[in-house]
């Protein structure tokens, strides 16, 4: 198997600061709304626990999980495996994942609960990787834009692995 080596990308301390700003620019836009804050699974598990305690709004909290069929490679082909339990029906509910890559996970759920008839439908996401888009994606409240790199950390798996370090990292194989 081929040696992966980890070179750091984004700090504690970055990407502390990273959140705070968006937790603000959330709390700006949804003051009186109590947003539905649906987190995708599993990647923004740590940033949506971050995010939603740098806010100083009420918040209902719910997720949802999609899954495509390959581990690395996102493909056309996402399915709903986990629904959000609460209804989406006028509420103002803002998606919340760890990184939009090709966008098709993106795209899918902003399709799917679109048709939920909420109040509005928004997208925060920790990471944007934009030179691998496919599927055209808005993205509302955005933390970084990264390089074409496979990254670690701070949620981020591969095979499921690392999600628990504290910063993120560019995964290489040597
Ligand atoms: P999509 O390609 O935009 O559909 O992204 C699908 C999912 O792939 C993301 O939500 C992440 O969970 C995962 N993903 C994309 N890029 C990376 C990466 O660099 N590291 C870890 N997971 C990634
Ligand atoms: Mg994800």
């Amino acid at each position: 198997m081929a040696q992966k080596t980890m070179s750091r990308l984004l700090s504690q301390r970055e990407i502390r600061q990273g959140v705070k700003r968006m937790a603000e620019e959330i709390s700006n836009t949804y003051k009186d709304e109590q947003p539905l804050l649906l987190g995708v699974l599993k990647g923004s598990f740590i940033f949506l626990s971050d995010l939603v305690r740098a806010l100083d709004i009420p918040v209902s909290i719910d997720f949802t999980q999609a899954m495509s069929y390959h581990s690395i490679e996102s493909n056309g082909n996402v399915e709903l495996v986990f629904r959000p339990t609460f209804p989406l029906s006028g509420r103002h509910v803002l998606l919340v994942d760890d990184i939009v890559d090709t966008g098709y996970t993106m795209d899918y759920l902003l399709s799917q609960f679109g048709h939920e008839n909420p109040a509005s439908l928004k997208v925060c996401s920790l990471l944007d990787k934009p030179s691998r888009r496919i599927v055209p994606v808005e993205i509302d409240y955005l933390g970084f834009t990264v390089p074409d790199r496979f990254v670690v950390g701070y949620g981020f798996d591969y095979e499921q692995r690392f999600r628990n370090l504290p910063d993120i990292y560019v995964l290489e194989t040597a």
